[in-house]
């Protein structure tokens, strides 16, 4: 049964915000997969990086996604950008929740991530190049995993998530 909602995309695509604010809309819990992974590690993100680098960090986010994927209900998730990356994660999270793609344009990733000290991946000096790079690669993956899209970036939160309600056809929370 696909009761939980997935939400993936490139980092700064706004998953948590919307995600927050979709999960108090709909009544549905709300979970991220990288506090979750923080919380296994007993360590931050960037912490993680610094002493196992990004292996360290994809093997305990694949764990967590399994995790979630076999625990989890009526849930929002808000997943990592990276969460694309290996297939197993997608297959998981099919298997339980409907995939949405909150996609949003390179210049406008660019302005929300310009300052961001959380990503180890953009800790590089050529950041805009490596985002408009990254963004990308990845994007033919989140669209072959999603079971829809909804555009983010330079629209209002409220807009994006009316367009997920309707495009889900679910009814509201009446006391959200
Ligand atoms: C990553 C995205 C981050 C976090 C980690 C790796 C990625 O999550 O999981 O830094 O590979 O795109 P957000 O998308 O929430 O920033």
């Amino acid at each position: 049964m696909n009761s939980n909602i997935a939400l993936i995309g490139f980092m700064g695509s706004g998953k948590s915000t919307v995600g927050k604010r979709l999960a108090r809309r709909l009544g549905r819990r709300f979970i991220e997969t990288d506090y979750l992974i923080e919380q296994e590690a007993g360590k931050s993100i960037v912490e993680i990086f610094k002493s196992g680098g990004e292996n360290e960090f994809r093997r305990l986010e694949e764990m967590v996604v399994k995790s979630v994927s076999d625990t989890a209900e009526n849930t929002v998730i808000a997943c990592g950008g990276g969460v694309v990356i290996r297939p197993v994660n997608i297959e998981r999270l099919k298997a339980s929740a409907v995939i949405i793609y909150l996609q949003t344009s390179a210049a406008a990733l660019n302005e929300r991530l310009a300052f961001s000290r959380k990503r180890p991946l953009l800790d590089r000096p050529d950041r805009k190049e490596y985002i408009r790079e990254l963004e990308a690669a990845r994007r033919p993956l989140y669209e072959a995993a999603a079971d829809f899209t909804v555009r983010t970036g330079n629209r209002p939160f409220a807009a994006v998530i009316n367009e997920i309600i309707k495009k889900l056809d679910i009814n509201e929370s009446p006391n959200h």
